[in-house]
């Protein structure tokens, strides 16, 4: 199986996972993507469900197939969400936000009494940061902002380029909450736990995309099949 092959099969795995009844928090990502289209194919056939997307563009998806859909205002406790990963590693540690939806994802996985991470074989890492940590910034005073995280990530070993990110028109990209992104492009990040709680306390940070201790269950493509790995 190729790439997109493999994350579709992870999507149809994780529908092994969810439950008549079940309210879900529904990830952003074009893995994601195939989760909602095969959730909706079960809805059309009668599955009962509510969704939470994680997302303006998820959640117009899940419209469109017919998903039954609430918020987080209405319904504050969910039973499992099933999002992508940039990267994760073998003890489930998350980078997330390459679409830009790493606050949302992470507000709505923290209120879920699962999250189920959906993957093809090339998100799987020994150590995380090849792949540019997204950490989402208030709009005001960014520029002093990416220069704190700078100094911080540099205290816990990480250094490298950190750029605002922009749109396909080279305009600066707007999260679904107003807010900008900045990629940081370490390479690798050699104490995650520590990194994610330093970033995070910086003015300005609202949260970066380092998911620790949050999913508990990776379903992974591979080019035969899909593995499941298990929070330890
Ligand atoms: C969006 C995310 C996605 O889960 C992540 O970017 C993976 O995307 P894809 O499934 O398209 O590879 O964090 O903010």
């Amino acid at each position: 199986m190729n790439a997109d092959e493999q994350k579709q099969a992870a999507a149809v795995r994780a529908l092994d996972f969810i439950e008549p009844g079940m309210k879900l928090g529904l990830g952003t990502g074009s893995t994601a993507e195939h989760f909602v289209q095969a959730l909706g194919a079960r809805v059309k056939e009668g599955f009962d469900i509510v969704g939470v997307p994680t997302s303006e563009r998820t959640g117009q998806l899940a419209e469109s197939l017919g998903i039954p859909l609430t918020n987080l205002d209405d319904t504050p406790h969910l039973d499992v969400t099933i999002d992508g990963a940039d990267e994760l590693d073998i003890d489930l540690r998350l980078i997330k936000g390459g679409g830009g939806a790493l606050l949302r994802e992470k507000i709505v996985a923290t209120a879920s009494d699962r999250m189920i991470v959906i993957a093809d074989a090339s998100k799987l890492v020994t150590t995380l940061g090849a792949f540019p940590l997204p950490v989402e910034v208030i709009p005001f005073g960014c520029t002093a902002t990416a220069g704190r995280m700078a100094e911080v990530a540099s205290a816990w070993g990480c250094t490298g380029r950190i750029a605002r990110r922009t749109d396909e028109y080279g305009e600066p990209f707007f999260t679904d909450s107003g807010n900008f992104i900045f990629d940081c492009a370490f390479g690798r990040i050699p104490d995650p736990v520590g990194l994610a709680h330093e970033l995070n306390r910086i003015a300005g940070v609202v949260d970066n995309g380092l998911f620790i201790g949050i999913a508990d269950l990776a379903i992974v493509g591979t080019p035969s099949g899909t593995d499941i790995i298990e929070a330890k």
